[in-house]
């Protein structure tokens, strides 16, 4: 067993010489070190040996182990020195600073349009697409808005052509799921809206609304005011409070204005909340009858609530931004500061 080490070691130390590369350094290890290999093969005949034999022969292999493992490595930082020597012989700057990829993550306003979309989905919303190129019937008309409504004006909407308008307001989807669905519906649809409106700190003429819409048997206003301080405590912390105002809509009657008690002094007033106490979410109200005959839905039977609630503004809140612009330049620079979850 001895003369097979001896004669082992000897034909590995050749093997080892002769590696050039890494790879090389790998199989001969695997070959005299492995699990296949003889030298592990002699830990299982140490038993043909008498018990006085053994513990010396034992120590034998160990040493023949160590013996390899030194010269492999040996070997290997060798190699490793070689080429990085040929490297250096190179044209190429090995004191250059790394490239890089930088990582992109996602605008803020997708990250909290995606916060929505879950509280909503937790509530047991599903989440209803439209379209952004709409008609008069789906934008006005079937929302019960009067042919001279101020809305409606060539000056607040950006018209195209053949009778085609792009969205103002996310209202359109109500009209679309009502066309094709039958109650009960409890659907939210987020999505970009467009009027006419010149850019600053809190307009801009793309700007992004989420739509909420529940039709069933007998949906009352509780069921709106419970919706609405659900979605305010999930998404802004429990101790927000929310409230409603009288206000008009078409589409809605009664109709009303959603606050929220002001994140930032929590209600003790401050230049957010123009020291009111509360900030402005959205408009919301109980289905107007007449949207319901539109759509071909009896409103004897059935009731419901909707509500638009402005994304940009939660963004603005949520992410401490001071000017709405930043949202829709996409300087990059400025995006960065606001960095959201990754991609
Ligand atoms: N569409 C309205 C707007 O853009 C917001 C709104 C008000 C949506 C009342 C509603 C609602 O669903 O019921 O200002």
């Amino acid at each position: 067993m001895q003369s097979e080490l001896k004669q082992m070691l000897s034909e590995a130390a050749g093997a080892i010489a002769n590696c050039r590369t890494a790879n090389d350094i790998l199989n001969t290890r695997a070959q005299y070190l492995g699990k296949k290999s003889f030298l592990n093969s002699l830990y299982g005949r140490l038993k043909e040996l008498s018990s006085e034999e053994r513990p010396a022969f034992g120590a034998l292999i160990n040493e023949a182990r160590t013996e390899l493992e030194t010269k492999l490595s040996a070997k290997e930082q060798e190699l490793k020195a070689s080429a990085w020597e040929a490297k250096q012989n190179t044209d190429m700057d090995l004191s250059l600073p790394g490239l890089y990829a930088s990582r992109g993550s996602l605008h803020p306003i997708k990250v909290i349009r995606r916060e929505i979309d879950r509280i909503f989905i937790s509530m047991g919303f599903e989440i209803a697409e439209g379209f952004e190129i709409e008609d008069e019937f789906h934008n006005f008309d079937a929302l019960n808005t009067p042919q001279d409504h101020p809305s409606r004006n060539l000056a607040d909407t950006f018209y195209l052509e053949n009778g085609m308008l792009l969205r103002t307001q996310t209202s359109t989807v109500q009209i679309r799921v009502m066309e094709s669905h039958k109650p009960p519906i409890r659907i939210i649809s987020p999505g970009r809206c467009y009027r006419n409106d010149k850019p600053d700190p809190s307009h801009s003429p793309v700007f992004h609304q989420v739509e909420a819409l529940v039709v069933d048997k007998g949906i009352s206003m509780s069921d709106l005011t419970d919706t609405l301080q659900n979605f305010a405590t999930l998404m802004f912390g429990k101790g927000v409070k929310t409230r409603i105002r009288p206000h008009f809509f078409p589409f809605t009657e009664p109709s009303a204005e959603m606050d929220i008690s002001c994140v930032v002094c929590k209600g003790a007033g401050c230049r957010m909340c123009k020291h009111s106490g509360w900030l402005e979410m959205g408009g919301a109200g109980m289905v107007d009858p007449n949207v319901f005959k539109a759509v071909g839905i009896d409103p004897e039977i059935y009731s419901g609530f909707a509500f638009g609630l402005g994304i940009d503004r939660i963004t603005l809140l949520k992410y401490g931004i001071p000017d709405m612009r930043i949202l829709f330049e996409n300087d990059l620079r400025m995006l960065k500061q606001f960095r959201g979850e990754s991609l």
